[in-house]
């Protein structure tokens, strides 16, 4: 018989509530966000508080927090400057360069330059792309939630341009053995996609 350990979010440290949520919910799809700013200088870093949040209109969120001195972070500053932002899929090849866009840089230099990626123009936004990955949603910000008493800010954007390489693709579907995706675990863990599982439910939906 199993005794679980029990913990109220609300008497427990912070970091343990951030143990607890990066530890049971995984793996996390990572949006790996590229953005500029008014004076042309690109952006590029990844979130793993990410995920799908509506179909018509598309919408994907990210959650953005704030810097220790409750500073809103250069992609915060730059969606919320321009308007914009793209999300990159992070994919095999270029796992290692997604993991260094995290480095904190001063606000002038730009993660494309540290990392050797490519940023290239989107079609419907401000925002640059990156090259190196097959799949890019071009947003434009829909709303910003501010969360709890630290205003953690919840980012909301509408996918308003889809770039897909076709050499991910499969009779129409994008194949995932192709596309090799990356997922983020806990501590300075990640995943691939490991043995891919297939079952109907009842009332399965068509793909
Ligand atoms: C895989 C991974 C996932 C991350 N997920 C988040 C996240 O969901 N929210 C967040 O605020 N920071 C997250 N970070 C940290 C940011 O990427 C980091 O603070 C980055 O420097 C922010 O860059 P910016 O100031 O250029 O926006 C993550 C880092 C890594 C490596």
């Amino acid at each position: 018989m199993s005794e679980y350990l029990e913990f109220d979010p609300s008497e427990i440290e912070p970091r343990e509530v951030y143990r607890l949520l990066t530890g049971a919910v995984v793996p996390r799809p990572i949006g790996w966000a590229s953005t500029v700013n008014k004076d042309g200088q690109t952006n590029l870093a990844p979130f793993s508080f990410f995920t799908v949040v509506c179909v018509i209109p598309p919408m994907i969120s990210l959650t953005i927090a704030r810097n220790p001195d409750g500073t809103e972070k250069h992609t915060l500053k730059n969606i919320k400057e321009m308007g914009d932002f793209c999300f990159n899929v992070v994919t095999e090849p270029v796992w290692q360069e997604m993991v260094d866009s995290a480095n904190a840089i001063p606000e002038g230099d730009s993660e494309f330059e540290d990392t050797g990626l490519t940023p290239i123009p989107a079609v419907k936004v401000n925002s640059p792309r990156v090259k190196e990955v097959p799949i890019h949603f071009e947003c434009k910000l829909h709303q910003v939630i501010e969360l709890g008493p630290r205003n953690h800010p919840l980012v909301i954007g509408e996918v308003v341009h889809f770039h897909v390489d076709p050499a991910c693709m499969t009779n129409g579907y994008i194949d995932m053995k192709k596309l090799a995706p990356i997922g983020r675990l806990n501590g300075f863990f990640y995943s691939t996609l490991g043995d891919i599982l297939e079952r109907e439910f009842v009332d399965g939906q068509p793909r």
